[in-house]
């Protein structure tokens, strides 16, 4: 960009930022998060593993989402991988969710009126038909500006994904 450009200049240069800014590949997950009774599941695309040894994966949260701030209060969160046909499950949780179901037990089995089920000692949701997923301890959280960056240990993990959503499978941007 020159040096003093002309506001067309400087409009053209933003959308160019932002469609090389949308083209750099991710995924597409789902983050769990909870604090006592208060739950949520969340799509999100600014993940990625960050650390071999120890194993560490962040996780960039919106300032003010609801899931920014339960995992703030519990010091976990869960990373929820999905199968690749199954891309109309993002647009279910890009608003928190209020449609929580519990079974007799008080177990929390569908979220948004999908199938979830509990894991590690907090009883965080991962999606039930998730291809694979990730628990996480909270190590470390740095506010960056819109966005906080939460930095997670790996505790444990379960299944075998092998074909995962990414964003390029749907017609969906974020960031740039
Ligand atoms: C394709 C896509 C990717 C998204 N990625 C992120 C993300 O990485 N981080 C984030 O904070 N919000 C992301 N969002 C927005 C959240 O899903 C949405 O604002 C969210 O429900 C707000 O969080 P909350 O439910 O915890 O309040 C994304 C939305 C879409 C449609």
């Amino acid at each position: 960009m020159p040096e003093s450009p002309t506001p067309q200049q400087h409009d053209e240069f933003d959308r160019q930022r932002r469609r090389v800014l949308w083209a750099l590949p991710t995924g597409l997950y789902l983050i769990g998060s909870r604090f006592e009774d208060a739950l949520n599941l969340m799509t999100a695309n600014l993940v990625v593993q960050v650390c071999l040894e120890p194993k560490l994966v962040a996780v960039a949260l919106e300032d003010d989402s609801v899931t920014a701030d339960l995992v703030t209060r519990s010091g976990a969160f869960t990373v929820s991988l999905l199968a690749r046909q199954d891309r109309d499950v993002v647009r279910r949780f890009v608003k928190p969710v209020h449609e929580v179901v519990r079974s007799d037990e008080g177990a929390v089995v569908s979220m948004a009126g999908h199938d979830v089920r509990e894991v590690g000692p907090t009883r965080l949701p991962v999606l039930a038909a998730a291809a694979g997923y990730v628990v996480c301890t909270l190590v470390r959280r740095d506010e960056l500006g819109s966005h906080t960056l939460f930095i997670g240990e790996v505790s444990d993990v379960g299944g075998e994904p092998a074909d995962v959503l990414r964003m390029e499978d749907t017609r969906m941007h974020y960031g740039g």
